[in-house]
């Protein structure tokens, strides 16, 4: 893990109120697992105090030269506005890479990924690690829900992946009007995958975690807290435990991915 001031490479937007910002880091990054992430800040600026915590998106490479990460956001207060006004070789503030990210079990041939809204971001760089590993794609299948067209991100992603997508949207302006929940059930019915992961709103993870149990398929899940340190420091990601245990989890140490089992959301 590093601390580091680096040059954004570009910063585009990509959708309504959604951008992509290329971020020139080196080292560590060229083998950072999908599900990590880094903690941002503004250089020169005392606002917003605190980091911020975003998955990263994509390795970029370029000439067979690794050349920085990829992050994909969406503005939503203070910091992401702040954000999407820098410019291209403006410095950035960067930490990481940090967190467990999704681990990818041998032997695993069918696979089932559902994401909701921004919760896409690192489940693309997952899918094509997934793909980079050889895994058979088209055993693979990909639920991606959101509020509205809109909201629905890297259907290119997935098209360049060959991974067939079943979209769904809260007010059926793309694919089936209902919760992403909903098609993964009936899959889930005909068909059990040998792992599911899942990115999203924690009421999506809840519901998706309720299936995974009723079908006895293992789950991992990337879950969202407030992260004020990212590594450890402060406390303010606390993860309730499942099972068993009684001890507290960091979701910035410890996670943000989990296995479903070992948390309760
Ligand atoms: C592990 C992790 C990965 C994430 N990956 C992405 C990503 O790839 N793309 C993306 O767009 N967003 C991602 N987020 C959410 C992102 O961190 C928040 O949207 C961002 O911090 C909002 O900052 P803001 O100042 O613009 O908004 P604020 O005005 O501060 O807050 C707006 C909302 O953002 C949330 N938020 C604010 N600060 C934090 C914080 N420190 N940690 C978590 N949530 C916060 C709050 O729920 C709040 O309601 C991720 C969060 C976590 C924990
Ligand atoms: S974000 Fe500070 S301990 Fe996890």
């Amino acid at each position: 893990m590093t601390q580091e001031k680096i040059q954004v490479l570009w910063n585009k937007n990509v959708g309504p109120g959604y951008f992509k910002i290329g971020l020139n880091c080196q080292g560590e990054y060229s083998e950072a697992k999908p599900g990590q992430f880094v903690m941002l800040r503004l250089c020169d600026r005392i606002e917003p105090l605190l980091r911020r915590p975003f998955s990263i998106h994509r390795l970029i490479s370029g000439k067979g030269q690794f050349q920085g990460i990829e992050i994909l956001y969406k503005v939503v207060g203070k910091f992401t506005k702040k954000l999407s006004v820098l410019k291209k070789k403006e410095l950035i503030d960067i930490l990481g890479p940090l967190g467990k990210g999704f681990s990818i079990p041998k032997n695993i041939k069918r696979i089932f990924m559902v994401a909701g809204g921004i919760g896409v971001a690192p489940i693309v760089f997952l899918a094509s690690q997934l793909k980079n590993n050889e895994m058979d794609i088209s055993r693979c299948r990909m639920f991606l829900g959101g509020r509205s067209k809109d909201d629905i991100l890297c259907l290119d992603d997935f098209d360049q992946l060959k991974m067939a997508v079943q979209l769904t949207t809260d007010d059926g302006s793309a694919g089936s009007k209902c919760l992403v929940t909903h098609p993964l059930e009936t899959a889930l019915a005909e068909r059990q995958p040998d792992l599911l992961y899942a990115c999203g709103p924690r009421e999506m993870l809840k519901s998706v975690v309720v299936l995974a149990q009723k079908f006895t398929v293992k789950c991992q899940v990337s879950v969202e807290t407030m992260m004020a340190c990212g590594m450890g420091a402060c406390l303010g990601c606390a993860v309730e435990p499942g099972g068993a245990s009684e001890k507290y989890l960091h979701a910035c140490l410890d996670g943000p991915v989990f296995d479903a089992n070992t948390i309760k959301l």
